[in-house]
């Protein structure tokens, strides 16, 4: 019979590979409890409404959705910012900066490449219930940290614009359709040269002039600190508030050591129609990977399911392309080492005796194997040896006699007698 393959864009993840993800996904989670955020646990099925309109057009394409038995119109998440807005409408009790953080799947059915899975992890982190400039530099300072501590921080960049900037700039243009030019135009801006973004934005009703002065705003871009004062030049008096914001984003950065990673770039906007005032993506310093993660601030959005207004600001971090950095880097997490101990029954007569040691030692907190197929000394000491076993502890008729354990360091390859009632003490100190 032929083996059936899985389904693209969904992977099986075998204990070496995984092993990897699981020390990248403790970083991350490491990071998250530092910053004060509790974690959380959310379905993996919503009701298909829960994204229409509010994720936008695009994510509605990409929904793995489906009739549940009772005749509703349900899909797998394909992001968790809509669930946790359901989620603070349905909890009024809690107070504010509500900080959360998960890590999940979540599914898109998107065209496979390096970086695009259909099936897929997110870390989303967010803070709920704070309007403040602090809130948006805690969230960019967290993302920082997570690329410090995986010691890539100079392969990141992270870019970082308003929207309502970008719109009160737009604005004092002249433009009015400013939505329909960020979110179709500008937000495909690096996808294009000058010349073919200057014809986008006339096709989408600019003048000649106007989308000359859209593409020089739009081509701002550079270190935070640096690249404030040529904003400062070039924005009109309309959007002062949202240029002072981002100057106050600038000096809270500096203050948390982050600035360094950050650059302003007028031309991110991102996909998602709820976003409303700070955005932000990171990218491989070397522009070959695609969005290492996104996120923004999302005002309004909580208050599109029910009662309670509340500002919000986050990001979902999201894992392949960091694993393809990593792997570039040789940074990659190494695979867990394996079990603290092998036992080893010589015979059957012995058996009793090795289950208790492994009982024994288990219940102290270590990792220990032993015999499950009857295999012969040799046989298990090469497996013990593949399974990256760190000592493994014979126990034959002799050794049951002299109440001793014979311990075998996997790394040295010495072998030494040990009293039964030692061995704990020596697999601790070796
Ligand atoms: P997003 O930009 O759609 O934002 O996703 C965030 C990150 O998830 C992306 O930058 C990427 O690393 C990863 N990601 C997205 N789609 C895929 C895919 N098909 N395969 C692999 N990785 C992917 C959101 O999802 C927002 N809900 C984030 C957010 C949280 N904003 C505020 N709070």
């Amino acid at each position: 019979m032929t083996e059936m393959e899985g389904l693209k864009g969904f992977y099986d993840r075998y204990p070496d590979e995984w092993a990897s993800w699981r020390a990248l996904i403790d970083t991350v989670e490491e990071t998250a409890r530092e910053f004060g955020f509790n974690e959380i646990n959310a379905p993996a099925v919503e009701r298909a409404d829960l994204y229409r309109v509010k994720s936008g057009e695009e994510m509605m394409e990409q929904m793995f959705n489906f009739e549940d038995k009772g005749g509703r119109e349900v899909s797998l998440v394909p992001e968790q910012t809509p669930t946790r807005a359901r989620m603070v409408q349905s909890r009024k009790d809690l107070s504010t900066p509500i900080k959360w953080f998960d890590t999940s799947k979540r599914w898109r059915y998107e065209e496979v490449q390096r970086g695009r899975d259909r099936e897929f992890f997110q870390t989303d982190f967010d803070i709920i219930g704070a309007e403040s400039v602090y809130a948006d530099a805690e969230v960019v300072a967290c993302a920082a940290e997570i690329y410090r501590k995986l010691g890539v921080d100079d392969r990141v960049d992270f870019l970082v614009n308003d929207r309502r900037l970008l719109e009160s700039v737009l604005e004092s243009l002249g433009v009015d359709n400013t939505d329909e030019v960020m979110r179709q135009v500008i937000d495909d801006r690096e996808k294009m040269n000058r010349e073919e973004f200057v014809r986008e934005l006339a096709d989408s009703g600019l003048d000649h002039g106007t989308a000359e002065e859209v593409a020089e705003i739009t081509d701002i871009s550079g270190p935070i600190l640096e690249t404030l004062e040529e904003l400062e030049d070039l924005a009109p008096d309309g959007a002062a508030d949202s240029v002072e914001r981002m100057h106050d984003l600038a000096e809270a950065l500096e203050s948390m050591g982050s600035a360094d990673m950050v650059q302003l770039d007028m031309s991110i906007v991102r996909g998602f129609a709820y976003y409303t005032g700070l955005v932000f993506e990171a990218f491989d310093a070397e522009g070959e990977l695609r969005a290492l993660f996104g996120g923004g601030r999302y005002d309004t959005l909580i208050g599109m399911f029910g009662s309670d207004q509340k500002a919000a600001v986050g990001f979902g971090f999201g894992y392949s392309t960091t694993m393809e950095l990593l792997r570039e880097e040789e940074m990659l997490p190494l695979a867990e080492p394996g079990p603290d101990a092998y036992v080893l029954p010589v015979n059957d007569e012995v058996r009793t005796e090795a289950l208790d040691l492994v009982r024994e030692l288990r219940s102290k907190g270590l990792s220990v194997e032993t015999d499950l197929k009857d295999r012969n000394v040799g046989n298990q000491i090469s497996y013990a040896d593949s399974s990256g076993a760190r000592h493994t502890l014979i126990l034959g008729p002799e050794e049951l006699e002299d109440g001793t354990v014979s311990v075998k360091d996997m790394v040295s390859g010495e072998e030494r007698q040990v009293d039964r009632t030692d061995v704990l003490d020596v697999l601790s100190t070796d």
